[in-house]
């Protein structure tokens, strides 16, 4: 076969997908829209390409001598009003783009969804994708599936933290209607399995995993996991307002949230079986997919999270070098040690996430809560892994921009600000002893960008002060 294109390869999916197509041993070039070098680093053995579907001539020239694609792109982030033209818009392109390169095969990862019934705004999109798809000569497969159970996944992290942190949880109507979750494993399977399979082309089909089971029903397995007694209360809901609610109460934004609250709406069940004469393995239940991501977090070794694709407008997010006469504040709060730059830097990788900011948690968290509200990204995305820091990896608020090995971390803000902020810390050997320093460097937007700065200067001034002293303390 020839070379494999995996879209949407910053995302949950396509981040897994990558590394077992390489596993197998197929030739991959991967599509993401904003080039880094941490890609590179991640699969070296994979052909990186920057794309946005969005562009035709740039989708035109990433599908240059591919056999088969995978369409992995959905612009739920873009929020409610933009994000099914967006994903329409995509698709046209991406159907005209494979036609020109005359590519062999697509596979596209839609959602379930009774099409006789009236499905939620991002059901109904992810169908006419599907169909947008297959109105080229290009022969397309379609995998429907519902929520996806695994480490990182949004849905896995919504239900782990209600049931988690709350002993009283709201139940609307609407969660006692019934879903097939399936296990990210299983996908996986499922996506390499029908490109190995020819005569899945031209086909769709259902996936789904053991069980059928409603949400309220899916958080009290959780619940019984985690030895702890839940209450689940029927509440009147107003589905905006639940899920805004529920964007405030566990790391997933609002955008989210609200596309999987409304999908609970409808019925998510496999209609057709047709995938097991093909693929005849047997899918985890709900309960084994829970589980197995359950022993990935504890083992810190999750591989892809739902929060590793960017959310609107840090996509192609200026750098700090390619910022023309650099920022236009800056400051510098530094102090000298004896300590090791190796200890130093392995400290500095630990902060934010559940190992929090060293002190003064709570400025740090009301930030990330003032930045919920105002329907940001906020802090509560924490971070993939407890030890490992990789370029384009979430830290709470912020995302790693550059991280050179005990020299230099650079986290670029995605919070909402009337400006653009990056904050680095910065080891400085000179022989005997160390400088470490966090510089907080800001480029203001309008008039407001300039009132935040120095309104914020004092509390920066205490905040990082502190921040580099607790560094060096806890540097062993
Ligand atoms: N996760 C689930 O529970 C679930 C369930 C059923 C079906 N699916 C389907 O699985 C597919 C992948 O979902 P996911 O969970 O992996 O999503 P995800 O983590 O949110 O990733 C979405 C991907 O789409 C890319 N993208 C968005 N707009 C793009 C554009 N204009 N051009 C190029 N790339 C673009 C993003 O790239 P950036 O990083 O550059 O933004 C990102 O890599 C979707 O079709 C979804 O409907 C997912």
């Amino acid at each position: 076969m020839g070379k494999i294109l995996v879209t949407g390869a910053s995302g949950y999916i396509g981040g897994r997908l990558v590394p077992e197509l390489l596993a197998r041993g197929y030739k991959v070039k991967v599509m993401v829209r904003a080039y880094s070098p941490g890609y590179a680093e991640l699969w070296p053995d994979a052909e990186i390409v920057a794309a946005d579907a969005l562009d035709l001539n740039q989708l035109t020239i990433a599908l240059k001598d591919i056999d088969a694609a995978y369409y992995l792109i959905h612009s739920l982030r873009l929020g409610h009003k933009e994000f099914a033209s967006a994903d329409i818009k995509a698709a046209v392109n991406f159907r005209i783009a494979a036609e020109t390169n005359k590519i062999n095969r697509i596979i596209y990862l839609g959602g379930l969804g009774d099409t006789q019934s009236k499905l939620s705004p991002h059901l109904q999109s992810r169908i006419q994708v599907a169909e947008e798809l297959k109105k080229g000569k290009v022969q397309v497969t379609v995998l429907r599936a519902a929520i996806i159970i695994g480490s990182g996944s949004a849905s896995y992290e919504i239900i782990q933290h209600l049931v988690k942190r709350f002993p009283v949880i709201l139940i609307p109507r609407w969660a006692k209607t019934k879903c097939q979750p399936i296990a990210i494993r299983d996908v996986v399977k499922y996506l390499v399995g029908v490109l190995e399979t020819p005569a899945t082309a031209r086909e769709s089909f259902d996936i789904g995993g053991k069980d059928i089971l409603s949400y309220a029903e899916m958080l009290n397995i959780r619940a019984d996991l985690l030895n702890k007694k839940r209450f689940f209360l029927p509440f009147f809901s107003y589905l905006p307002l639940y899920s805004y609610i529920g964007s405030l109460i566990t790391p997933i934004p609002a955008p989210i949230t609200r596309s999987l609250m409304e999908g609970l709406k409808n019925e998510v069940v496999c209609q057709n079986h047709t995938i097991r004469q093909y693929l005849p393995f047997e899918p985890l239940s709900y309960k084994e997919a829970i589980i197995r991501a359950m022993n990935r977090e504890e083992q810190d070794r999750i591989h892809t999270r739902w929060s590793d694709a960017y959310p609107p407008a840090h996509v192609l997010a200026l750098k700090l070098n390619e910022l023309e006469n650099g920022p236009r504040y800056m400051n510098t709060y530094f102090l000298y040690t004896t300590k090791e730059a190796s200890s130093l830097f392995r400290c500095i990788c630990r902060i934010g996430g559940k190992e929090g900011w060293f002190s003064n948690n709570w400025i740090w968290r009301l930030r990330g809560m003032v930045d919920k509200i105002l329907l940001g990204v906020g802090a509560a995305r924490g971070r993939k892994s407890r030890t490992n820091l990789r370029i384009n990896d979430v830290i709470d608020y912020w995302r790693v921009e550059d991280l050179q090995k005990d020299i230099r971390l650079l986290l670029r803000a995605e919070m909402k600000l009337p400006g653009k902020a990056w904050m680095e810390f910065k080891i400085d050997d000179d022989g005997s002893k160390r400088r470490l320093a966090v510089i907080a460097h800001y480029q203001p937007q309008g008039f407001l960008g300039k009132v935040y700065w120095y309104t914020f200067l004092p509390c920066h001034q205490f905040l990082f002060n502190d921040l580099i002293m607790q560094i060096e303390k806890r540097s062993d």
